[in-house]
């Protein structure tokens, strides 16, 4: 990219307060806060309905919201104020292009528009989102993930401090996924922010470094993604019926007792004991085991996040 230095992020790129929406009496958003740290890349997560589009099309000023505020890199925005727009990029669903005019036309139209683009950029940004060789084809022609790329040079081509993007991997297939979580974690990496919404709870776990789960029009959980992994951590291991008593004793003095349990009923997961501890402590928890001459026939560790996911959103995504 022609930017030289990366600028320091701020401390919050990007917050709303009490956000409230409602299209006509269908409410979509409901009070919503959200903090968005500077430098970072926030998975906004959500399922079908959830609320993601309307917050961002408040945050872009489409759409007033009803009441409630926002902050733009550290400064009230209102749906009116489109000076400082000029720093945030966005894609919002299907962007529009004209498709008469080649994809390389449209960014310069779109750059036309807005604060002129550094020199070359247009070019550079093509190249980034892997649409050089198909830059000069009417946008007519293009593939439903040729134009999802085409939207996501269009968000880039102000280089702005902060990317606010609605489901950009719609219509990107694999390799284009992997190309566009390079180039955010890039940006990210250079003191940008990205702002970026899904209902696909993999496709953030492998992107965000702090992750916000809506549903309803409400915030249900916001925080670190490493500490909602933390959390939603397990290990579990399988003893002999006989040994199951003691070491259940044994790894609630390791855990506390909260955290640990037995699976009950029949099957794959009989004989088997939780211990809700992150999954790098597997090694703790079967050394506590042998300790006192308890051997494990069965050791397995992850996180939960999916299911705290479908729990949270009572299993709609
Ligand atoms: N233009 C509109 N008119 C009326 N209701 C709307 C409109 N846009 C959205 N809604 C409603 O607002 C709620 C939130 O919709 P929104 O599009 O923000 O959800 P989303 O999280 O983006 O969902 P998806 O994952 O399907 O894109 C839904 O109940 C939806 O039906
Ligand atoms: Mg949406």
């Amino acid at each position: 990219m022609s930017d030289a230095a990366a600028p320091t992020p701020p401390e919050v790129a990007l917050a709303t307060h009490g956000l409230t929406k409602s299209y006509g009496t269908t409410p979509a958003l409901v009070g919503l806060d959200l903090t968005v740290p500077g430098g970072t890349v926030y998975g906004f997560l959500g399922p079908n309905g959830a609320g993601k589009t309307t917050t961002i099309r408040c945050l872009v000023g489409l759409i007033r919201p009803d009441s409630g505020q926002i902050e733009l890199l550290g400064q009230p925005f209102t749906w009116r104020d489109r000076r400082r727009l000029a720093r945030v990029g966005a894609l919002i669903e299907s962007p529009a292009f004209y498709p008469y005019l080649s994809g390389r036309d449209n960014l310069r139209v779109i750059g036309a528009t807005g604060a002129p683009p550094a020199r070359g950029r247009v070019d550079e940004v093509l190249e980034l989102v892997g649409l050089r060789d198909r830059a000069h084809d009417r946008v007519g022609n293009y593939s439903t993930g040729m134009r999802q790329r085409l939207g996501i040079a269009a968000a880039l081509l102000s280089d702005p401090q902060l990317l606010v993007l609605d489901e950009p991997a719609n219509g990107l297939d694999p390799a284009g996924i992997v190309a566009m979580r390079g180039t955010l974690r890039y940006l990210a990496a250079r003191g940008r922010t990205v702002f970026v919404s899904s209902h696909i709870l993999p496709e953030i776990e492998q992107l965000a470094d702090v992750v916000g789960i809506i549903d309803h029009g409400r915030l249900l959980r916001q925080g670190p993604l490493e500490r909602l992994l933390q959390e939603t951590g397990h290990v579990r291991v399988r003893v002999t019926p006989g040994d199951a008593p003691a070491a259940r004793r044994l790894l609630e003095r390791f855990a506390g007792p909260e955290a640990v349990w037995e699976e009950a009923g029949s099957g794959r997961v009989d004989g088997w004991i939780t211990v809700r501890v992150a999954p790098s402590r597997a090694g703790e928890v079967n050394r506590v085991l042998a300790e006192a001459g308890i051997y494990a026939t069965g050791l397995e560790s992850g996180n939960d996040l999916e299911t705290l996911f479908l729990s949270l959103t009572a299993g709609r995504a």
